[in-house]
């Protein structure tokens, strides 16, 4: 029996990690859910973020996925662990669940030359103070400056991405994340919405400041894992198929999911 990859997020921003790993990987089945009736995550407590994503995990499992994607450094952060490690053995033994933070946090430090990493996420990634403790793992000279956003998921869900209200955000967080450090050369996006924000957030960061997403990485890594592991790889159904779901109304989905995914969506609601 082989089934789709499934790719989760709190809402609408795994679509941009979806998009790439499409078109890294396009030969595979995937099943996108998004669960909006919920989201945001980014400021929800460590066990309301647990138990919805563990509750979004299981009905990719019973949608014949064996392997899940948590496109949400949310989720990866405060649920991913105890998924992996407690509830998957009761579950389904064989099947995996990935996330986005590890991938990212093996990567980062290669685009430093300061050795001083900035990143802006979600209150909840940052306070899980997950991304410190992984890239220093791989780069132990790395210091990393985090800035919390939490304005930034409600404007880029709305498509309120480059106006004066926007501005107000995206200014307010980028002069705090320097005033951390004014050595940083390199900026991570560590939250999966936040590519949609990039024009907007260059126009406060120098020049030299590189700005970087998650999506190639995480394709990257993906199409790694899948060559290292022929025995999941087998279990990948290969049709090319995109299917898509929400857990609120697919009517409003279908309209903004587009601007994310940049081709038409029509996604089915499906209760968790
Ligand atoms: N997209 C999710 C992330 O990467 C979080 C969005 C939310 O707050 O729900 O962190």
């Amino acid at each position: 029996m082989t089934g789709p990859i499934g790719v989760f997020d709190s809402g609408y921003g795994g679509l941009t990690v979806l998009k790439e790993l499409v078109k890294k990987l396009p030969q595979y089945d995937f099943i996108y859910l998004g669960d909006n009736a919920r989201a945001p995550y980014g400021n929800r407590s460590f066990e309301t973020v647990y138990e919805y994503t563990l509750s979004c995990v299981k009905a990719l499992f019973n949608q014949g996925c064996p392997l899940v994607i948590l496109a949400c450094n949310t989720a990866s952060a405060k649920a991913l662990r105890t998924i992996q490690q407690i509830d998957l053995k009761n579950i389904a033994p064989s099947n995996r669940v990935l996330g986005v933070i590890r991938p990212t946090a093996e990567t980062i430090g290669i685009y430093s030359e300061s050795k001083h990493v900035g990143i802006f996420a979600t209150e909840g990634t940052v306070n899980s103070k997950s991304y410190i403790l992984e890239i220093n793992k791989f780069f132990p000279d790395i210091t990393v400056l985090q800035e919390a956003c939490p304005m930034w998921v409600p404007l880029v869900e709305n498509q309120e991405l480059d106006n004066e209200g926007a501005n107000y955000f995206i200014q307010k967080h980028v002069q705090s994340l320097f005033t951390k450090s004014e050595k940083i050369d390199t900026i991570l996006l560590g939250c999966t919405h936040y590519p949609l924000l990039q024009n907007a957030i260059e126009k406060h960061v120098p020049d030299t400041v590189k700005i970087i997403s998650q999506g190639q990485i995480v394709a990257d890594s993906l199409q790694d894992y899948l060559s290292r592991h022929p025995d999941m790889e087998s279990r990948i159904s290969c049709k090319a198929e995109r299917t898509f779901y929400t857990t609120d109304d697919e009517n409003i989905f279908n309209k903004r999911a587009e601007f994310f995914y940049g081709s038409t969506i029509q996604a089915a609601h499906l209760h968790v």
